[in-house]
């Protein structure tokens, strides 16, 4: 798909990725850019600066995320490209001390934010999508969620349960003309990957924001399912489906590298 002239929807866009997806895509000619996130101060400073609009959104709750929806498209038209891309870093451990870790506060608001939000929005997208023809979903997940990411099962956990959810939403939908890509980068230099330490996630170097808006944009004009700013990731899941027991090795030792540095 081309942006060019489409309303379009970005959830987390007042910082890092989603801020550089806004301008991205006010710079390709979008008809309006709306910024939905819980930062409501950065999320109007990015509307200011895109022309866009903001709008107050916690997106693990349904209601702000139909709300979000109805608004949009009654002050500006049908929605062609809704990003779900807020998504949150924490109940990161580096000794990972117990995989099912001491409580379900960070379970719970992963599974909302990472999860539940792109159902919200398939739900009540899906429909205006079909009566209309079609439309398309970007929803940022992670490498995380085809590989891993040592030290936090609960951020790999539900960006592999996002993958699974949108492998479900292409193939449920291509008969009514709706897309679908995932956004599936290794480490962005943003506040998220600022505030955890530095891990493998970093391994084949940081990309800026602005690289994987570029990136999006290209891999959204092909409408390919799987857009991957690190094209090493690739090369990661073929060895990890080649000899799963030797991947699963692997990443242990990356554990256990990590435990020996953090636990100096
Ligand atoms: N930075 C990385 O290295 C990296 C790598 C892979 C995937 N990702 C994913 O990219 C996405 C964007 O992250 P980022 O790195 O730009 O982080 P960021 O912290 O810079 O931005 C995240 C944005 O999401 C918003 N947000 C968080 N919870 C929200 C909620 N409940 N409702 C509405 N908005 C909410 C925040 O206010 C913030 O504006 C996330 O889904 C993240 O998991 C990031």
């Amino acid at each position: 798909m081309q942006v060019t002239g489409k309303v379009v929807v970005v959830t987390g866009g007042a910082n890092g990725i989603g801020k550089a997806l806004c301008e991205a895509f006010y710079n390709a000619g979008a008809a309006k850019v709306v910024v939905a996130d819980m930062d409501a101060a950065n999320a109007r400073a990015v509307a200011a600066m895109v022309d866009g609009a903001a709008f107050k959104c916690d997106v693990a709750q349904e209601k702000d995320i139909s709300h979000v929806i109805e608004e949009t498209e009654r002050q500006f038209g049908p929605i062609a490209l809704f990003c779900s891309n807020a998504g949150i870093g924490g109940g990161f451990d580096p000794m990972s001390v117990n995989a099912g870790g001491a409580s379900d506060e960070p379970w719970q608001r992963s599974w909302a934010i990472h999860v539940m939000a792109h159902v919200y929005a398939a739900r009540h997208l899906i429909p205006r999508m079909k009566a209309r023809g079609g439309g398309y979903f970007l929803n940022t997940i992670s490498a995380a969620g085809l590989l891993s990411q040592v030290g936090s099962p609960a951020y790999s956990t539900t960006k592999h349960a996002a993958v699974g959810f949108a492998e479900n939403l292409a193939i449920s939908h291509k008969a009514d003309n709706i897309k679908v890509s995932i956004l599936c980068p290794q480490g962005v230099d943003t506040n998220m990957l600022r505030s955890i330490p530095k891990g493998p996630q970093s391994g084949d170097g940081d990309l800026t924001p602005e690289q994987v808006a570029k990136d999006v944009l290209a891999g959204l004009e092909q409408e390919t399912f799987l857009i991957l700013p690190h094209p090493q990731v690739l090369g990661y899941m073929r060895k990890k489906t080649e000899n799963y027991d030797r991947w699963i090795g692997g990443m242990a030792k990356i554990q256990a590298r990590m435990r020996e540095e953090f636990g100096k």
